[in-house]
């Protein structure tokens, strides 16, 4: 007894001393958002607040494929690095492997399926000690590849790969589905959520579990239930084979030790009306906390009841400990689109802070029944504001009259105000908020979260429901005007683009291809005949033709007019600024450490106005070396800031604008941050560099 005891103190002695060793010289990022517990932190301390100006850049790595001529490509991903190997995906979104010194590739992925949207936030690293795999959504695909060499594996689901839209089919759905977040893995097993639709012909969002080795389904948590399952009354009765959404788009958090995923998910489809689904609407906008191994819930906490607004769980969960009353508390925490922070204690799911139930508005809108109640944590401290008001309009703006004269006349002024037929406000907008690049948290419990405040405004147009004959117009407009806009202008910020006479940039040919396939945020319309794709597009050219014994039956009956940020005369948000910031919360007490803001418009300082922030989209790293990186913004600058203050130190521009969060690593001792350069939203051009910056 005594013996192995004093062995067994040896041994782990030699054993800290060696990984003391190994993680001076190595220094993994080892998963999404740096790991299981998504807090994009790094103990690394070698690149300090008093070194930072001389930070260098170490290496670029050109990865293929970025649409610079139309700048519609993205690259949204977190790469991961594994012992000295970078592992991430390209502007053309193939997956890709490089030496973490160098950026030398070592292989790249050339697949060719014809699938959907495939901007990816990144891929996830397995291994069993013998072989090591690479997991990678590929549109709506899940490949796995060999680490070593980027080849599929041949054994895995069907000659390396799934198709993930078996099994989440329903009638009346269209077929698409994304993975553009990585798995999570727990032991040999892959839990897998999706992106679908967020229209009434979204597929089913079901949380799914499939072997490492073989790809054979686990396990399914039904996001909707089925009768006789938890939740179920929460729906009308047949919502589980007439709807579909509530899926889980944004990630997962994965605690080993306990054997517990948790993961959010967004709202039921359709966004923005609900009458078709009177009732609280469990597991949509949950967090969910499920047994690994059997995808049993074990318990849940629904942020939005009945989302009529598309305020989906924006990013992954953070797993971290906080104290609290001299007592430490492992916790679970999510981020919400309107600047709430949800903490919950990870087993028991018992929140931490009080959580108040508020009353707010009825909708106005005939057949749609919003919840009485919101929930409204009082603790931690916002880090936005909640609702818009006449004091809120930007001093910046020339045309404040014309502004003043438009919010009289929309619903505004409530954090839940249901859509109505007039112009209604949601801000932070639709889009956050948090966004999906989440928020990072380091070892002393301090939550860093980067955040936008751009209002957006919305309305409902009923569907116009004559059985069995529709026109161009009506098709379009239950189909497409929710996101290219009630004429077809497309949005504000470009990123949707107009389709007014859409036969002057674009051949018939490949109209119907983008139909069919989808592209980027746009879903395809497979559940469309060919007639009705015709009298669409003959409507955008200006013609309204009628169609008779039309397949398509309204499945809501009422359409939103889009998702509309609201600019002023010169094309700045609406809104007093900050336009984005960056928050640090001390998650032991909830209270605000500072609040800074992030990004900046060059003309506007130029001018002497102090710095605006700018909308953005990605998350933050932290590092013991008392830094936070952060590019995110559309100024396309790459920032640090000191941790402790909020005191930004050093910006430097880089080549796109760098939408993806940073990745912070060792390799032989050398410390690197590395931020993928994709640009492409916001009306900032595409790239496809990876950029690595180190000190000299
Ligand atoms: C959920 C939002 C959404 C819906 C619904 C939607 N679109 Fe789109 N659409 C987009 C976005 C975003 C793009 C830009 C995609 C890209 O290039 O990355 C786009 C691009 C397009 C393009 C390419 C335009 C160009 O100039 O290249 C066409 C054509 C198009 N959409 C037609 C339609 C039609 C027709 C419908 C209805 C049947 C529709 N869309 C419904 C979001 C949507």
């Amino acid at each position: 007894m005594k013996i192995t005891r004093a062995l067994l103190l040896s041994i782990s002695i030699l054993l800290l001393f060696f990984s003391g060793i190994n993680q001076n010289l190595f220094s993994d990022w080892s998963g999404y958002n740096g790991g299981d517990n998504r807090n994009h932190f790094s103990d690394q301390k070698q690149i300090n607040r008093e070194n930072i100006n001389s930070l260098k850049i170490a290496w670029t790595y050109a990865s293929g494929g970025a649409d610079t001529d139309r700048n519609n490509t993205q690259m949204q991903c977190n790469p991961i690095i594994i012992n000295g190997v970078l592992y991430g995906v390209s502007a053309g979104s193939q997956a890709f492997a490089l030496d973490a010194k160098t950026g030398k590739e070592i292989w790249k992925t050339n697949l060719k399926d014809e699938t959907f949207n495939m901007t990816s936030r990144g891929i996830s690293y397995w291994s069993d000690g013998r072989q090591s795999r690479i997991f990678f959504g590929f549109g709506a695909y899940l490949y796995a590849l060999d680490a070593k060499t980027g080849v599929p594996v041949s054994t895995f689901g069907k000659q390396g790969k799934i198709y993930l839209v078996d099994g989440l089919k329903r009638p009346g759905a269209d077929e698409y589905l994304a993975l553009n977040t990585p798995v999570s893995i727990y032991k040999n097993t892959l839990i897998v959520g999706s992106r679908v639709a967020e229209s009434a012909t979204a597929l089913l969002g079901d949380i799914r579990a499939f072997d490492a080795l073989s790809g054979k389904l686990i396990w399914t948590f039904h996001t909707i239930p089925h009768p006789g399952e938890y939740g179920y009354e929460t729906w009308e009765k047949e919502n589980y084979k007439n709807l579909g959404g509530a899926n889980n788009w944004m990630g997962m958090a994965v605690d080993a030790e306990r054997g517990i995923i948790f993961a959010p998910t967004g709202s039921a489809a359709f966004d923005f009306y609900g009458g078709n689904r009177k009732g609280d609407n469990l597991f949509a906008n949950c967090l969910i906390a499920l047994n690994a191994e059997t995808g049993k819930r074990i318990w849940h906490f629904q942020t939005v009841h009945h989302d009529i607004w598309d305020r989906d769980i924006p990013a992954p969960p953070n797993l971290f400990t906080i104290k609290k009353d001299g007592k430490a508390i492992d916790v679970v925490s999510v981020l919400s689109k309107q600047g709430f922070v949800f903490v919950f204690e990870r087993e028991s799911g018992k929140p931490v802070f009080p959580i108040q139930e508020r009353t707010y508005p009825a909708s106005l809108i005939p057949g749609e029944q919003a919840s009485h109640t919101q929930p409204i944590p009082l603790l931690p401290e916002p880090f936005t504001h909640q609702s818009f008001t006449e004091n809120d309009i930007s001093y910046l703006a020339e045309n404040k009259e014309e502004i003043r004269d438009t919010l009289r006349n929309s619903y505004t002024g409530q954090p839940f105000i249901p859509l109505g037929f007039k112009r209604t406000i949601f801000y932070p907008g639709t889009d956050g908020g948090a966004q999906w690049g989440g928020a990072a948290v380091d070892e002393n419990a301090v939550m860093y979260i980067p955040a936008k405040q751009n209002p957006v405004y919305s309305s409902l147009r009923p569907v116009i429901n004559n059985p069995g004959v529709s026109t161009g117009k009506s098709l379009y407009t239950q189909n497409c005007q929710t996101c290219h806009g009630e004429n077809a202008e497309g949005n504000e910020d470009g990123t949707i683009p107009g389709l007014q006479k859409v036969s002057k940039r674009i051949k018939p040919e490949r109209f119907y291809q983008i139909l069919n396939k989808g592209r980027g945020r746009m879903p395809s319309f497979t559940s469309l005949s060919e007639t009705e794709k015709s009298a669409i597009l003959k409507y955008l050219n200006g013609e309204n033709q009628v169609v008779k014994g039309a397949s398509m039956q309204s499945v809501s009956e009422y359409v939103g007019t889009g998702y509309n940020r609201w600019y002023d005369s010169k094309g700045y948000p609406v809104s007093n600024p900050p336009w984005g910031t960056l928050t640090a919360i001390n998650m032991n007490s909830g209270k605000h450490l500072w609040q800074v803001p992030l990004g900046e418009y060059p003309e506007l300082t130029a001018r002497g106005i102090p710095p605006t922030g700018t909308d953005n989209y990605g998350g933050p790293a932290v590092t013991s070396g008392d830094l936070i990186f952060i590019a995110a913004t559309k100024d396309e600058l790459f920032r640090a800031f000191d941790r402790n203050t909020g005191e930004m130190l050093w910006q430097v521009k880089l080549p796109a604008a760098g939408y993806a969060s940073p990745s912070v690593y060792a390799v032989d001792g050398k410390q690197y941050v590395v931020i993928a350069c994709g640009g492409g939203k916001l009306k900032t051009k595409s790239g496809d560099q990876y950029v690595a910056f180190a000190l000299p």
